[in-house]
């Protein structure tokens, strides 16, 4: 295992992941973390990471220089390589030239660092800081116009330092450097797999669950899906998953989870799909704020999984979907803080009558959930499903919900979705890779807008539907993606001749901010 430490910046997920990714298993903890903890678990290597302050500021984020004399590897990173030496003599003072953005770096390949590197190539740098002068011991091995020392090392002690950031993808040789300090550096053998982790897991969960009974409130998205499929295979039919179908899915999105966890699919499980539909359409009649809407949606929810709960008598154990990035982001890792406002199934522990957790995806990232999803059989369009809102539908139609109105947008959706994902493929097949334009998350959502229009002679008083297509890496920020306008046509020409009750398409070209991606 690797050990990152978190000293606050941006990208400390992405250097986890990016590690992972060379197959070596790392988790991200504090800065604050006792050296004896870190100690304790035997790390073949640590990584520093960055983060927004200045070392020699007072009160700056630090560590014990111990950390430095344990004889295990040590990576720092911008932040991080700043931090080091300044802990072991080197100096760091504000620069003259901020660097920021893609900077062409000339890097000495024979540093173990950059071994398969070109020594010219480029770097994402982003630092107001550098280093004025190394530490005994230490050398410098990188340089970009600005900046005379972009990476440093001292070999016989193991140490080194990258001031760039070779963990985003704008470092186009990034992942190679950290694959050159994890598996040549530290020597790690690069073991950590799906297939194994699928294998330990199941063990886990038949050993901590032995003969009880787990309930899991499913809603077919890719991390209950895979947490079902998991259990499934550890403990079969000691499994009941409780599907709710609130009316607000995609369209046929219902029959296919049921398709794959019911009775006809591949799992020995209980599975328990309540229609709720109706109930939520009643609940939601004459309802128009957002917020309130999204409040009448999980407080439903949480009344149908507590009835069903009932009829099933206590259980011993409840699964939840916790997945890595919840883990730090609560907290309970690395130091950075991210404000988390969505939880699909927030507060459930409280009602449900059961004696412990089990939550076998506590440690992935969400890639990582996919794959362990192919891994245990799920279908490839239910693992790269694209994200889908707890609340469904219901924050896609503006204003207030009908059945009539969620019949609407499922069709126009399912339309759209149907024909970016035509030509996505048509793309891949020509140019061999993925189409620039292919957005993260493309949907239609029904305006509370209708308009005239005229269809054959007639007059048409209709709904005016939008879709919106974004790109985005984070979600936090997002922009309208560039979907040709050809397909565009297509998909308004459809929409317009097969869903009934609409006689406009807009296509939406706002950005996150100022815009967000869903509509409420
Ligand atoms: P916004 O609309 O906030 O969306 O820009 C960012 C991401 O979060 C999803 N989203 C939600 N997910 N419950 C959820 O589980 C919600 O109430 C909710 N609102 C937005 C949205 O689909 C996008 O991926």
């Amino acid at each position: 295992m690797v050990i990152v430490i978190d000293f606050g910046g941006q990208y400390n997920q992405l250097v986890a992941r990016r590690v992972r990714e060379c197959n070596v298993y790392c988790e991200i903890y504090s800065y604050k973390t006792d050296i004896n903890v870190i100690k304790e678990m035997n790390p073949k290597g640590i990584i520093l990471t960055g983060g927004p302050n200045s070392c020699y500021e007072e009160g700056a984020p630090t560590y014990q220089k111990e950390l430095f004399e344990l004889g295990i590897p040590v990576l720092g990173l911008c932040y991080g390589a700043q931090l080091m030496q300044h802990i072991l003599g080197g100096k760091v003072e504000r620069a003259d030239v901020q660097e920021y953005g893609k900077t062409e770096i000339k890097v000495d390949t024979n540093s173990p660092l950059f071994k398969d590197v070109p020594a010219e190539t480029t770097c994402w740098m982003s630092h107001f800081d550098y280093i004025s002068a190394m530490g005994p011991g230490f050398k410098s091995v990188a340089h970009t116009k600005d900046c005379p020392v972009a990476a440093t090392e001292n070999t016989e002690k193991r140490l080194y330092g990258i001031q760039f950031h070779p963990e985003v993808l704008h470092t186009p040789e990034g992942t190679k450097m950290l694959y050159n300090f994890v598996r040549n550096v530290c020597g790690c053998a690069g073991d950590w797999r799906m297939d194994s982790f699928v294998e330990t897991q199941i063990q886990e969960i038949r050993a901590k669950v032995g003969d009880g009974k787990v309930l899991l409130a499913l809603s077919g998205g890719v991390v209950s899906s895979v947490l079902a499929a998991l259990l499934a295979k550890a403990i079969g039919p000691q499994l009941t998953c409780v599907f709710v179908d609130h009316g607000l899915m995609r369209k046929n999105e219902g029959d296919e989870v049921e398709g794959i966890f019911g009775p006809e699919g591949n799992f020995d499980i209980n599975f328990i799909r309540v229609n709720a539909q109706e109930r939520y359409y009643a609940k939601l009649a004459g309802v128009t704020d957002p917020e309130t809407k999204r409040k009448i949606i999980g407080e439903e929810f949480i009344r149908i999984f507590e009835e069903e709960s009932k009829k099933i008598g206590s259980v011993d154990f409840l699964a939840q979907g916790t997945i890595y990035p919840d883990v730090v982001e609560s907290g309970l890792g690395g130091e950075s803080a991210v404000i988390k406002s969505h939880h699909n199934v927030g507060g459930l522990p409280d009602y449900v009558d059961f004696k412990e957790i089990v939550e076998p995806l506590r440690n992935l990232f969400k890639d990582e959930v996919r794959k362990a999803g192919l891994e245990l059989g799920l279908p490839e369009f239910l693992v790269y499903r694209q994200p889908f809102p707890g609340p469904g539908l219901g924050i896609r139609i503006i204003g207030e919900v009908t059945g009539e109105k969620v019949r609407i947008v499922q069709d126009a959706d399912y339309i759209y979705r149907e024909e970016v994902d035509k030509a996505a493929a048509a793309y891949k097949a020509e140019h061999g890779v993925e189409a620039p334009w292919m957005p993260n998350q493309y949907f239609a959502a029904l305006t509370n807008m209708r308009s005239v229009g005229v269809m054959g002679d007639e007059r048409t008083y209709d709904y005016a539907v939008a879709v919106r297509a974004v790109r985005t890496i984070d979600f936090m920020t997002a922009e309208a993606a560039d979907i040709p306008f050809e397909v565009l046509q297509v998909v308004m020409n459809r929409i317009i001749k097969e869903v009934r009750g609409v006689n406009r398409v807009f296509y939406d070209l706002t950005s996150k901010p100022p815009g967000t991606i869903e509509f409420e």
